[in-house]
C-alpha cells in the first residue's frame, strides 16, 4: 500500500468520471475528496508525470476504441473490462481482446486483465447466462473476474450526485460485490 493519493484520469471524450467528480465537489463537499484530470490521445506521458506524484492511477478510457485506450493498454499494470453478458456485447470483447494480446506482445510484463460482467440479474437461471458468457469470454482467451456486478438501483442513484455506494452505505449487496470485485483485480495470477 501506498500513503501517496489515488486520481482519476478521465480519457472518455464523454468525460462522465470527470463530470462525476465535479458533481461530488458541489453536492458532497464534506466526502472523500476525487482528485481528476482529463487526458486525451496519447496518456503515456501524461501518465508517467502522475505516477511521480500519485500512489494509484484510475483510467477511465470509455467503451470505445482510442488512441487513449490503446496507449493506456501499454502501460496499464491491470484493465479492467466492463461488459454486459449480452451476446452483442460479448461480440465486441473480440476487438478489446485483440487489442491485449497485441499490447502484451510489445510490453515487458504481462497486462492483468478481467472481464466483469456488469448489470447481471440475482436470479437463480441468471447464473446460467453468466456462466455460457464466462466460456465465450474465455475462448477470446480474456480471464473473467469471478464476481458479477448486479444491476442495483442503488448505483444510479448514488452516482447522480457525486456519491457511491460506500458514501450513502444503504446498500450493503453493492458495497461488498464492489469490495469483492476490487480484491479480484488486485490479486496477482489467476481469478480465483
Ligand atoms: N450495475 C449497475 N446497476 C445499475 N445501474 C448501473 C449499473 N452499471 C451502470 N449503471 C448505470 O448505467 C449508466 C451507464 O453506466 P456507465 O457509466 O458505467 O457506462 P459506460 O459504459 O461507462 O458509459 P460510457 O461508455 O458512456 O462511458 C449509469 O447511469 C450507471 O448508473
Ligand atoms: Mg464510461
Amino acid at each position: 500500500m501506498t500513503d501517496k493519493p489515488t486520481i482519476l484520469v478521465d480519457a472518455d471524450p464523454q468525460a462522465t468520471s470527470w463530470s462525476w467528480a465535479q458533481a461530488r465537489s458541489k453536492y458532497k463537499p464534506d466526502a472523500p475528496k476525487v482528485e481528476t484530470t482529463k487526458m486525451t490521445g496519447d496518456i503515456r506521458p501524461g501518465i508517467k508525470d502522475l505516477a511521480a506524484l500519485y500512489g494509484h492511477i484510475v483510467i477511465d478510457c470509455g467503451g470505445a476504441d482510442s488512441v487513449a485506450l490503446r496507449s493506456g493498454i501499454m502501460i496499464a499494470h491491470r484493465l479492467l473490462i466492463p461488459s454486459k453478458v449480452a451476446r452483442r456485447d460479448l461480440e465486441t470483447l473480440k476487438h478489446v481482446s485483440t487489442l491485449v494480446h497485441t499490447a502484451n506482445e510489445k510490453r515487458e510484463s504481462q497486462l492483468i486483465a478481467r472481464v466483469v460482467f456488469n448489470m447481471t440479474r440475482a436470479l437463480p437461471n441468471f447464473w446460467t447466462r453468466i456462466e455460457g458468457a464466462k466460456e465465450a469470454v474465455e475462448a477470446l482467451g480474456l480471464q473473467v473476474c469471478p464476481y458479477p456486478i448486479v444491476e442495483r438501483v442503488s448505483y444510479d442513484d448514488t452516482q447522480y450526485q457525486g456519491g457511491t455506494v460506500f458514501d450513502d452505505k444503504t446498500d450493503q449487496k453493492a458495497i461488498d460485490e464492489m469490495e469483492r470485485v476490487l480484491k479480484a483485480l488486485l490479486r496477482k495470477g489467476k481469478p480465483e
